[in-house]
């Protein structure tokens, strides 16, 4: 009897949780991610997972902590970013208080008013800033993964813009007329700080035993 040929057995996906609840950071992570041979959820998909309270004084420490907690209670790799905006002038801030500038249950609204008050006096070669992302990978066994980007820009004087989140209407990426808020997904995506830590993440994906 002429047996047939086994198909091509095809490895199971690597699942990631995503350490998020921010729903255009999910957007991001997933455009650009996308392609990659990854199962992708978040932790809306384990509600039983606690909530972690951002009380680093470093990004990487918010991200470690996030991804290290989301991992051990759901027991798959997790991957928690930790952004914000940094204002030379204002010696960094908001930094990781980024969401949370305007108080507790700030919104991106509030958030873009108090900075542009704060601001109010700087003149427009005072502006620099940085947008900084990053994104730690957690495993359950306890191994933590870092991926960063940044991106040096300035602070305009009024929001520019309805794309995007959080401040994008005011930063004007370097060597850019536009603010973030004014670009099409795919071009914050090339030049942003969480498009940069992202493709890091994919490099370490593609060479990784997983996929
Ligand atoms: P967290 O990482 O959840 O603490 O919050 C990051 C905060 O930084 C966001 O709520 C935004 O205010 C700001 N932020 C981070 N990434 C971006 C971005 O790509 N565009 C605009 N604002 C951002």
């Amino acid at each position: 009897m002429k047996l047939k040929k086994p198909d091509k057995l095809s490895k199971p996906k690597m699942e990631i949780i995503l350490a998020t609840r921010n729903k255009k950071k999910i957007e991001e992570i997933k455009r650009v991610i996308g392609d990659m041979p990854v199962s992708v959820m978040t932790i809306d998909d384990f509600p039983e997972c606690p909530e972690v309270k951002e009380e680093g004084v470093t990004f990487q420490e918010n991200a470690v902590r996030k991804a290290m907690a989301v991992a051990q209670c759901t027991g798959k790799p997790s991957l928690a970013d930790d952004s914000g905006l940094e204002v030379d002038s204002l010696s960094n801030a908001p930094g990781v208080f980024s969401s949370r500038y305007a108080g507790e249950s700030a919104t991106d609204r509030k958030n873009i008013e108090k900075l542009l008050h704060e601001m109010c006096s700087i003149v427009d070669d005072k502006r620099n800033a940085r947008f900084v992302c990053c994104l730690a990978l957690a495993f359950p066994d306890g191994r933590v993964e870092i991926f960063s980007g940044q991106v040096e820009g300035r602070i305009g004087k009024e929001p520019k813009g309805s794309l995007g989140f959080g401040y994008d209407p005011l930063f004007y990426p370097e060597r850019h007329n536009r603010t973030f808020a004014e670009m099409p997904a795919a071009e914050k995506d090339t030049l942003s700080h969480r498009g940069k830590a992202l493709r890091k993440f994919q490099e370490y994906l593609r060479g990784s035993y997983f996929i």
